[in-house]
């Protein structure tokens, strides 16, 4: 066997390593984080709490421009998930209100809990499918891909989301450009926006 063979299958054995050898790796938030996620805590410590996640309970505030509010279980919330490819989030929107187009590293499921939904992603050639929810019905975002969920029902809408990664991350586009350090001209440059566009953007993010 050649070399890049020998090293192609020890990557493979390492990437299993946590299926074989142990049966979870709760995360110690106290350490930090590597590109396979956080050091396990002392599994002496690990009780049935760690296992149980609470943040979904009770109503949510929404108070942003978009009329949204996103929980995220992911692993620095729920740090069980660590090492198992696996997260959640719920989504609750406000009459009216939408989750703008953003995307994860992952792939994404959704199920709509109460409510009517347009849920929606946009694959690289500028193809949009997007369709009206029901209660009940579930819709799959494909890794990557930009999507999003518009609440054009006549209530508050809620909904829960499972994604294949226990840290999937979420990158909201218009926020990245308009509510970061990221410079307006740059911003003009990069989307064919107006001066007055960008400042209204950097506006309602309060970085004008
Ligand atoms: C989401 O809801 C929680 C709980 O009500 C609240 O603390 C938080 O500020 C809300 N976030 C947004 C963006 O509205």
């Amino acid at each position: 066997m050649n070399n890049r063979v020998v090293f192609i299958i020890f990557s493979l054995l390492a990437s299993l390593t946590l299926a074989i050898e142990l049966d979870f790796c709760v995360g110690d938030l106290s350490l930090p984080r590597g590109p396979g996620g956080y050091a396990c805590k002392d599994s002496s410590k690990v009780t049935i709490e760690d296992f149980v996640y609470t943040g979904f309970r009770g109503e949510k505030a929404i108070t942003n421009a978009f009329g949204y509010n996103v929980t995220l279980a992911f692993s620095n919330a729920y740090p069980a998930l660590n090492g198992l490819g696996i997260s959640m989030a719920r989504l609750d929107l406000k009459v009216g209100g939408a989750v703008p187009v953003h995307s994860h590293r992952t792939s994404e499921v959704i199920i709509v809990i109460k409510g009517t939904i347009i849920a929606g992603f946009i694959d690289t050639n500028n193809k949009a499918y997007y369709k009206t929810l029901e209660v009940g019905d579930v819709m799959i975002f494909p890794e990557a891909m930009l999507h999003f969920q518009v609440n054009v029902g006549k209530i508050p809408a809620l909904a829960f989301v499972s994604l294949n990664g226990a840290n999937p991350g979420l990158q909201l586009t218009t926020p990245s450009l308009f509510a970061g350090n990221l410079p307006g001209e740059i911003a003009q440059k990069i989307t064919l926006l107006s001066h007055a566009e960008v400042k209204r953007m950097k506006k309602i993010f309060g970085t004008a």
